[in-house]
């Protein structure tokens, strides 16, 4: 009886909550927030932001078709994200005395490590039910559709608390000077960095690819980078943005890591491998990274699918490589690549010419105060999407609705082995 009660309370404050938007902030409004809000401004704006964005995406998680909700690993999450906003709820009406935000930021720090393991739980959900049920194509829509929503959130509710525990926990006072890696730890902000050195972190995530293709393929493509600005803007030695590194870097290092292995898989025959190259370009409006592979391109009819969770050419990797991070397998690269462009509303562009080579452009807000956070916002519209049926074809040809097919070609049996796992918690 009691447990029936607490259920009611929380699905009330789930409803009370999900009436109110996300508020996106911009880049730039997190840096004026970093330099100069308190502490207890933002215990004030978290203690409701926190709840609205995870009751917006657990009103979701709820319209779910029946059949993967009951999936032990969904219902795992689902426990995850109630326990959360409970917690934070605590907080609703309390005092914002020294005491309180301390255990707040540590409640925060308690929520992001339960949360690490989210992006794998979810997609094992996914696994459970394909393993055990024929899926059609509306509920494999809707998945594919929930998941750029939930993944999006989850992107944004860890920056959130990130920034507040960079820059207020008593652990790492100072944070935004002391939690910096490098030389110039004062130029970072939580974890933004002011002057974010592109073609460092572009280096950075060239040579931890490249190591996991070395180990693979025992040799692995050299790299280029060219670099070109708009005449207009003051000519810059490296061009910086104001960026989240470690965003920029997860992009980048999925995006080597999947044009070595189409390079070296192409080329497997000769003892030469063409470079990749890396053209970077600062704009008036976008900075633009386009890497350029010759690893003999993707077929047209399978371009669609690039972008869907689970989908992958790679063999599964096996389970006794457990403990080493495979080259690719799990079909997460590019859907989660594409979620970190567009959270701060810049995107992910993959063109490709089979027999030749793939192009892969990252297009990065340049003006801070553009860099807003895209957020997946529960309304009417959103449950109707849920709910309604495939359209049937209304064109001659019914590949032409390519984007209903079957998602993987690499699911059955398909368990995420621990090395996944780590990957993708470290990547969010
Ligand atoms: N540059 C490229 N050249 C050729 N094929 C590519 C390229 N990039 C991606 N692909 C194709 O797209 C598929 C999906 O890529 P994605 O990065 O999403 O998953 P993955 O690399 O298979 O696994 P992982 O989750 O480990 O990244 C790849 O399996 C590969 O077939
Ligand atoms: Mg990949």
């Amino acid at each position: 009886m009691r447990l029936t009660a607490r259920f009611h309370t929380i699905s009330k404050m789930l409803d009370f909550y999900s009436q109110f938007n996300p508020s996106p902030l911009s880049i730039k409004k997190f840096i004026d927030f970093g330099l100069n809000a308190s502490e207890e401004k933002s215990f004030i704006f978290l203690r409701k932001e926190l709840p609205v964005r995870l009751a917006n995406i657990m009103k979701e998680i709820a319209l779910l078709p029946e059949n993967l909700l009951r999936m032990p690993s969904v219902i795992a999450v689902n426990d995850w994200y109630m326990r959360s906003f409970q917690e934070i709820l605590e907080f609703e009406k309390k005092d914002p005395t020294p005491g309180t935000m301390e255990h707040f930021c540590n409640e925060l720090v308690k929520i992001r490590n339960r949360h690490s393991d989210v992006v794998e739980t979810m997609a094992q959900g996914v696994l459970e039910l394909k393993e055990s049920h024929d899926v059609d194509c509306h509920t494999e829509h809707s998945i594919q559709y929930f998941l750029d929503r939930f993944y999006m959130s989850r992107i944004s509710i860890r920056m959130l608390i990130n920034q507040h525990i960079n820059l207020f926990s008593a652990l790492i006072f100072g944070g935004q000077l002391e939690n910096a890696p490098g030389p110039n730890r004062s130029k970072y902000i939580g974890c933004i960095d002011t002057q974010c050195d592109v073609v460092s972190v572009i280096k950075d995530a060239y040579e931890n690819a490249r190591f996991l293709c070395d180990q693979y393929y025992l040799a692995s493509p050299d790299l280029i980078i060219n670099q070109g600005q708009h005449n207009d803007l003051q000519k810059e030695e490296y061009i910086n943005i104001v960026y989240v590194p470690s965003h920029l870097y997860h992009m980048l290092f999925e995006l080597f890591k999947n044009s070595m292995r189409a390079v070296m898989e192409y080329h497997n025959s000769s003892n030469e491998f063409p470079p990749i190259t890396v053209a970077v370009s600062k704009g008036k409006e976008d900075i633009c990274l386009k890497m350029s592979d010759l690893g003999g391109g993707i077929r047209r009819s399978t371009t669609d699918h690039l972008f869907k969770y689970m989908y992958s050419t790679a063999p599964q990797p096996s389970k006794s490589d457990a403990h080493t991070v495979p080259l690719a397998g799990y079909g997460y690269g590019l859907p989660i690549s594409r979620l970190y462009a567009r959270y701060f509303h810049g995107d992910l562009v993959l063109l490709s010419c089979e027999g030749y080579g793939t192009d892969t452009v990252i297009y990065m807000k340049a003006l801070s105060n553009e860099a807003n956070e895209l957020l997946p916002i529960f309304n009417k519209t959103t449950s109707k999407f849920y709910r309604t049926t495939v359209q049937t074809g209304d064109w001659s040809n019914q590949a032409a609705n390519i984007g209903d097919r079957q998602i993987s070609i690499n699911t059955k049996k398909h368990q995420l082995p621990q090395s996944a796992q780590e990957a993708l918690t470290r990547a969010l």
